[in-house]
């Protein structure tokens, strides 16, 4: 028996990285999963690679009316739903509190920060009328420490953590479960976005920083969040609620 057999989930941010990950371990793992991402073409590309199994939806998740009929269509169209990973998320730019723009804070707030409300409210009425469920919700390392030059990021990452905790309080009675994970650098596309814009001349040179502050001298791999992930919607995590998951190398431990 897979760990997700007869598991409905739905994986915002899923057509690349780390939802991307997860949505290929979830769907081995015997779940039928709805991919919803604003990159339509990635989207495409992944749901024809995981087969019938997957059903893909081209939202942006900061779109409410978008966010509920996508989760209407994953539910019509895979038959239920058991689990959400409310993954979806961007970097905005990089630069100091003074200097950052309004409209890149309203829009990183709008992604990382709105757009997991968004879930939340539309997900959580399903859930409960069904038969209860897991909600993992991505945060970051960035969501219990600061960073400078990602106030916008770093404020949704620590919001999230209040999202979840609410959220995990008022599902309790319906056996809705909710927590936050929280990778430190993860090799993706994201990390290769920053690293460009804190050092344009060199961004190895920024990696190379980065990885001499974690302690096995890496990065994580999408992969490693993804099973992590997948605990914590299976049913093996059934008295998991209300809490952070760390996955980070030891970097926190210091
Ligand atoms: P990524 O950039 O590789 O993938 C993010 C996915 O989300 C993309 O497919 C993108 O199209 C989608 N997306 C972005 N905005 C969207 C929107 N408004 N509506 C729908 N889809 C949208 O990034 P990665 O690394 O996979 O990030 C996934 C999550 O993990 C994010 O929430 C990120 O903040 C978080 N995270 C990433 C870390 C890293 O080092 N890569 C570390 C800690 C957390």
């Amino acid at each position: 028996m897979a760990r997700l057999d007869d598991k409905i989930a739905l994986i915002t941010g899923a057509a690349n990285g780390i939802g991307a990950a997860a949505a290929r371990l979830f769907v081995a793992e015997g779940a039928k999963v709805a991919l919803v991402d604003r990159d339509a073409e990635a989207l495409a590309g992944i749901a024809a690679a995981l087969g019938d199994r997957v059903h893909g939806i081209a939202v942006d998740v900061s779109d409410s009316a978008a966010m509920k009929a996508a989760v209407e269509d994953a539910v019509a169209r895979l038959g239920g739903l058991d689990i959400a990973v409310l993954n979806a998320g961007i970097e905005g730019d990089v630069a100091p509190i003074e200097d950052y723009s309004e409209e890149n804070f309203d829009r990183v707030i709008a992604v990382n920060m709105r757009g997991v409300w968004l879930g939340l409210k539309h997900v959580m009425p399903v859930l409960k009328a069904g038969r209860g469920g897991s909600i993992v919700i991505t945060s970051s390392i960035g969501g219990i420490r600061g960073r400078q030059g990602m106030c916008a990021y770093v404020a949704s990452k620590h919001a999230v953590v209040g999202l979840m905790r609410t959220a995990a309080l008022e599902g309790a009675p319906d056996g809705i479960r909710v927590n936050t994970v929280h990778p430190s650098p993860v090799e993706t596309r994201m990390m290769r976005s920053l690293e460009a814009m804190m050092n344009p001349d060199d961004p190895e040179k920024v990696r190379q920083a980065q990885l001499r502050t974690s302690p096995q001298g890496r990065y994580a791999e999408p992969e490693e969040v993804a099973h992590l992930m997948l605990f914590l919607a299976s049913d093996e995590s059934r008295h998991c609620s209300g809490s952070e998951y760390m996955i980070d190398g030891a970097r926190n431990a210091r």
